[in-house]
């Protein structure tokens, strides 16, 4: 007869959800929104069934949803109309970036953190993140001083956290001074500290009509190496970051852990576009039982040790964890199955969390995790 017995501690709901060491919490997630400029009406991304394009109307009450929620915050990307060599409408006060951004800032009441996106990739029209030499190469140096006024910018018109996301070589500490000169100490650094060439960006590239041809290898980083990230790690850290952020986050859970075992700031995790495409496809064809791989994804995340999590699911994953408990979840999700309670089916492009039969959402001083 066995003697010792795990099994005891898996017997029942509340002995799993007790003994449990990682949860999910709303506050822990961060919301990525698309806001594209001269859109009439939200748009649905082809590769990215239910995640839209915005309109700055639906954006502003997508961030309200977002705010209801009790999310962490919201992450806004621009799509803009046009597009030269420089990505001039990047550094464009006037721009429809920042005006993306005031309106998100306005919406979230300071009751979410507002991020915002710096990379010339949306506004150059060769696609790629920084500025050209004439042979083609990017240049770093000239690039990153397009990035200190572009973050300027964004801290102006509302954002509390601009995210670094061009991998750059410098660029942390050249964003910094420039925040610092203008008086903006207190907007924070997300820098995209393990940003890996990755084929599971391919969707994003239709979210924000990318132009690119060939590939970011020559900035972004090798997914075969691992040691690297912890060199990009010291440098950040030294350079300003108040967040590090590992990206994507289900294939480089190892980089992640590696990561929150050294980092001496909170250690952010992107599930991108393409985790969220494959989940969406074999989900669609029933292969999957879509709402306990989602949190089972997202759990592996703040398992591998992200205190922070940007997700295409957020507002809906909050939504579930406000209802029930997460042993509960594939048996009687509090979310009608199917589509319905998706933020996909909300006409207007945003979450109908009022279709959510979820109570209020307990703040993290309240509960605690
Ligand atoms: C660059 C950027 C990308 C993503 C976020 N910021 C695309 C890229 O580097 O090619 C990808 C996010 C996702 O796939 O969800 N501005």
């Amino acid at each position: 007869m066995p003697h010792l017995r795990p099994r005891r501690a898996r017997r029942t709901p509340a002995i799993r959800e007790l003994l449990t060491q990682t949860r999910l919490h709303p506050r822990d997630l961060v919301l990525p929104v698309f806001v594209k400029e001269g859109l009439q009406e939200p748009a649905e991304i082809r590769s990215m069934p239910g995640v839209y394009q915005h309109t700055i109307a639906s954006v502003r009450d997508l961030t309200e949803q977002a705010r209801d929620a009790g999310l962490g915050g919201i992450m806004v990307f621009a799509v803009p109309q046009s597009r030269d060599a420089l990505g001039s409408g990047a550094t464009d006060p006037d721009g429809f970036f920042a005006a993306a951004i005031r309106a998100v800032a306005q919406a979230a009441e300071g009751a979410l953190v507002v991020m915002s996106d710096i990379c010339l990739d949306e506004f150059t029209d060769h696609g790629h993140c920084g500025v050209l030499r004439p042979d083609g190469t990017i240049d770093n140096d000239a690039t990153i001083d397009r990035y200190a006024q572009m973050a300027v910018i964004h801290a102006d018109a509302g954002a509390d956290v601009v995210g670094l996301s061009g991998m750059m070589d410098g660029q942390t500490a050249e964003v910094r001074a420039a925040l610092d000169d203008a008086g903006l100490i207190d907007t924070l650094i997300l820098s995209y500290t393990a940003k890996y060439a990755s084929a599971f960006y391919g969707p994003f590239r239709d979210a924000v009509e990318s132009t690119l041809e060939g590939d970011r290898r020559t900035y972004q980083m090798d997914p075969a190496n691992r040691r690297e990230a912890l060199r990009a790690l010291d440098i950040e850290e030294a350079s300003g970051a108040d967040i590090v952020m590992v990206k994507p986050a289900g294939s480089y859970l190892d980089v992640l852990a590696d990561l929150a075992a050294a980092s001496s700031v909170p250690v952010a995790a992107y599930q991108v576009s393409g985790e969220y495409a494959m989940i969406e496809a074999a989900s669609a064809n029933g292969w999957i039982d879509r709402e306990r791989v989602i949190v089972e994804s997202l759990i592996a995340i703040r398992r591998a040790g992200a205190d922070v999590i940007l997700t295409y699911y957020a507002l809906e994953a909050a939504a579930w964890l406000a209802g029930s408990r997460r042993d509960a979840l594939p048996v009687n999700p509090p979310v009608a199955s199917g589509s319905a309670g998706r933020v996909a089916d909300a006409g207007a492009g945003s979450g109908r969390l009022d279709e959510f039969p979820a109570g209020p959402i307990p703040r993290a001083d309240e509960v605690g995790r």
